[in-house]
């Protein structure tokens, strides 16, 4: 039995498409020197990421400091050119656009940066910033472009009579606010949301949390939220994606994530979560990874974690794990998945059949390796068929 006849799951697209739908997406930045500036290496920061985000859904991207979320957003609004993977935005390939294309898209895709002091320019009045994107793309407004922006200082909640105040005049969260009333401007569908409350005291993260998700319901938009702090991210996500080393080792939605994660990654950044309640404080196993995160530069063979993973066998070294769909919506690029389903289960008990056949032989894992990538899995090749290749990508966008 296939994990497709198990779980039936549902193939790519079978929802309608996703918004936002992003595969393969691959950013590296060559390292060069001497006077001709040759390349000896490059940072891979971001390698081979999945990613869907639907029409009125948040998805929390989180993981440690260096493994690509920042890179992931700016190339999903193009402030950065991927090198590889393909990028559609509302059914419409967007990879390879000229920027002169990109224009009319910047009004749909927009971004709030982590710190909202470097992210607003000092020299410019509020009214300036945040009248900014309706000059450049030439917007005309009923009322004109200060009525516009004093009526978006509203709506976020700011004093629309401070519109020539510069921003060192306000605070942290107000300067927040006031880049995300600049991100508004254009009405987007989608917003990128770096480390938005990151920078801001506790009590401002909430209001700044709760403001974008008041905003989310007038104006039905899509947030791709990327935070260190996974409480935030329980707070305002509908789905949730775990980045390892500039790919997506898990992705589910947010109570599934939460409650039983199936990567070893997810499961030793959730044990270190702080939880209120004592006897469950007790009662949970703490998971301490050994080891520096690797760099980049010369990311480990195969997957990435193994270097740090109490679980690594051979397999982890030399095949890498494809993100396949373990349950509805759940994904998960992992050998060894924690046994949360009878399906993880029955995938774990396939790639321990899988080592012993492959362990030493090299070609026998080049093969194993190339079947993955064409869409069998490790269930269906171990049990000798691979009927079902390709519908259990993890491409799925269910949440
Ligand atoms: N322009 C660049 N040139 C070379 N390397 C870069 C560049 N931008 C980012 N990197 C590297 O890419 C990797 C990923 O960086 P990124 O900023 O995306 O991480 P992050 O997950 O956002 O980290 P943090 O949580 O600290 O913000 C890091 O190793 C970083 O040093
Ligand atoms: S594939 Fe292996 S090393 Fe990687 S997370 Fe799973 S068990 Fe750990
Ligand atoms: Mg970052």
């Amino acid at each position: 039995m296939t994990l497709l006849d198990t779980t039936g799951v549902r193939a790519a697209g079978s929802e309608g498409e996703a918004l936002l739908d992003v595969r393969g997406l691959q950013r590296h930045f060559p390292l060069r020197k001497g006077l001709l500036r040759r390349q000896y290496a490059a940072v891979q920061a971001v390698d081979g990421v999945d990613l869907q985000v639907r029409a009125g859904e948040t998805v929390g991207l989180v993981g440690e400091s260096g493994c690509g979320k920042s890179t992931t957003g700016r190339l999903l609004v193009r402030l950065d050119e991927p090198t590889g993977g393909s990028n559609r935005f509302d059914g419409r390939d967007i990879t390879h656009l000229s920027q002169r294309q990109l224009r009319p898209l910047r009004r749909d895709v927009q971004i709030v940066f982590q710190d909202p002091y470097s992210s607003l320019n000092p020299r410019h009045s509020v009214g300036q910033i945040v009248g900014a994107p309706l000059r450049l793309q030439k917007v005309q407004t009923p009322h004109g472009t200060r009525r516009a922006v004093q009526d978006l200082l509203a709506l976020v909640g700011l004093n629309p009579e401070h519109y020539n105040r510069y921003p060192h005049e306000f605070s942290g969260g107000q300067r927040q606010r006031i880049g995300i009333a600049r991100a508004l401007a254009l009405r987007p569908k989608l917003l990128i949301c770096d480390e938005p409350v990151s920078a801001l005291d506790v009590s401002i993260q909430a209001q700044v949390v709760n403001l974008l998700e008041d905003l989310q319901s007038e104006f039905n938009l899509s947030y791709l939220f990327i935070a260190h702090d996974l409480s935030v991210v329980r707070h305002i996500s509908d789905r949730v994606a775990v980045m390892y080393l500039g790919r997506i080792a898990e992705q589910a939605p947010r109570v599934e994530l939460y409650d039983s994660p199936m990567h070893p990654y997810t499961k030793a950044l959730l044990s270190a979560v702080p939880v209120p309640d004592p006897d469950e404080r007790e009662a949970r196993e703490r998971i301490r990874l050994t080891g520096d995160v690797p760099s980049p530069v010369s990311p480990p063979s195969a997957c990435r974690f193994h270097t740090r993973c109490w679980k690594a066998r051979d397999l982890c070294s030399t095949v890498t794990p494809p993100l396949l769909e373990v349950a509805p919506g759940h994904q998960i690029a992992c050998h060894f998945p924690e046994p949360a389903t009878p399906e993880a289960t029955a995938w774990a008990h396939a790639s321990s059949d899988l080592d012993e056949q492959v362990r030493g032989d090299a070609a026998a894992a080049a093969d194993l390796e190339r079947r993955l990538a064409e869409g069998a899995t490790p269930v269906t090749i171990a049990s000798g068929t691979d009927a079902g290749r390709g519908a259990r990508r993890g491409s799925s966008t269910s949440g």
